[in-house]
């Protein structure tokens, strides 16, 4: 090997050029390049016989088996891209998709809280709501503040709040640095605050989305989702908060469901309540609207004076309702799914066995499922 020149290399140029340029496809092609440059490949073989030469033949051999290495790889790269070329160009040439056929039987399907979240956008938007939306990462004045709980409330923990780097300080006594503390939005009342800085009254919204709690179980997921309301006028009270909220789960159902509204304590709402349906077990599943037990199913009540006010809105002039509910127990409870973790799970069986067609539409006359 010591007595190779940079003329023999020369050769070996030649030769590899020409079984590059032979191979017929990739698979051929990776056999010269690993013949070439390999592990035990001849050039790399050439390479490691480098540290026996001479430091004179070194000089030379050096430069022109690196320049030989170079060339072959940039040969091998040059073919591999014609290769793929011709290899796109053919099954653009055999692998035709006719756009004017009638659809099939789609692939997908719609997830089960996709489809309640569109159910639910149909009952409303028919009451004269319209859909809003806020971030995901959220700062502890929307979220918290402005929202009337108080700074070093334990609320702030009872919501079980993934904090946002930079860590929540010791004590959140009210600091500045607390009220711009990112966090993942731990409920949709948040977009409320946006809503009623952002726009004058009357607000109808509705604001479906993520919300997130470091909490799980049978029944909690870190991510869940949520349907948040609001309704802000001169003169509304909680006569129309009632009939709203009976309306919809009527409809929502699909069936007459009796409701009773239980006071309850929420910091935004003053006066608050859960609203409980009727409902009864059946075996192991569950049909609602009749039977002898009640399930809560959403929190509710008028807004806060003080919710009003961080808004800029006058609570002597406008008041109004608001509600939330999560998403994910009432796609189960309707649609009769008993885990909640294999909601988000990913699995394609249970996403054929409880998805819904995505060419079906939600809407009121049609029917909702
Ligand atoms: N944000 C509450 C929660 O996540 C739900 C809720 C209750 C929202 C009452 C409201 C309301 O708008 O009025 O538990």
């Amino acid at each position: 090997m010591s007595h190779m020149s940079p003329t023999d290399l020369d050769t070996l140029r030649t030769d590899f050029a020409a079984r590059i340029d032979q191979a017929a496809d990739l698979r051929a092609l990776d056999d010269v390049r690993v013949a070439a440059l390999g592990k035990k490949g001849e050039i790399s073989l050439l390479m490691r016989g480098l540290g026996r030469m001479s430091p004179e033949e070194k000089t030379v051999m050096g430069p022109a088996l690196n320049g030989l290495k170079t060339d072959v790889a940039a040969l091998i790269e040059a073919r591999k891209a014609a290769l793929e070329d011709a290899a796109l160009d053919a099954a653009l040439a055999s692998e035709t998709l006719d756009m004017s056929l009638p659809v099939g039987r789609p692939q997908g399907t719609l997830h089960p809280v996709q489809q309640v979240m569109e159910e639910m956008a149909v009952i409303f938007s028919d009451m004269g709501f319209s859909v809003a939306e806020g971030p995901d990462i959220e700062d502890d004045f929307h979220n918290f503040t402005a929202l009337n709980f108080p700074p070093s409330h334990p609320a702030r923990d009872m919501h079980d709040t993934f904090f946002m780097v930079p860590e929540p300080s010791q004590n959140s006594s009210g600091s500045d640095a607390a009220v711009g503390q990112k966090v993942l939005r731990t409920h949709t009342s948040p977009v409320q605050i946006r809503t009623m800085m952002n726009q004058k009254p009357p607000i109808r919204i509705i604001a479906p989305g993520r919300t997130y709690r470091c909490d799980s179980d049978q029944t909690h997921t870190p991510m869940f989702h949520q349907v948040e309301g609001l309704v802000i006028g001169e003169d509304i009270h909680m006569g129309h908060l009632k009939g709203c909220l009976m309306d919809f789960v009527s409809a929502f159902f699909e069936t007459d469901v009796d409701v009773r509204f239980r006071p309850h304590h929420f910091p935004f709402t003053e006066p608050s309540a859960e609203m409980d349906v009727r409902y009864e077990r059946d075996g192991a599943s569950i049909k609602i609207g009749q039977g002898n037990d009640w399930m809560e199913i959403l929190g509710c009540g008028m807004v806060h004076p003080h919710v009003l006010s961080a808004c800029g809105l006058d609570p002597d002039q406008y008041q109004g309702f608001a509600f939330g509910m999560g998403v994910d127990r009432l796609a189960m409870l309707k649609y009769g799914m008993p885990d909640l973790r294999d909601m988000f799970a990913g699995d394609p069986r249970w996403l054929g066995h409880y998805g819904f067609s995505p060419l079906l539409q939600a809407s009121l006359e049609s029917g909702l499922s």
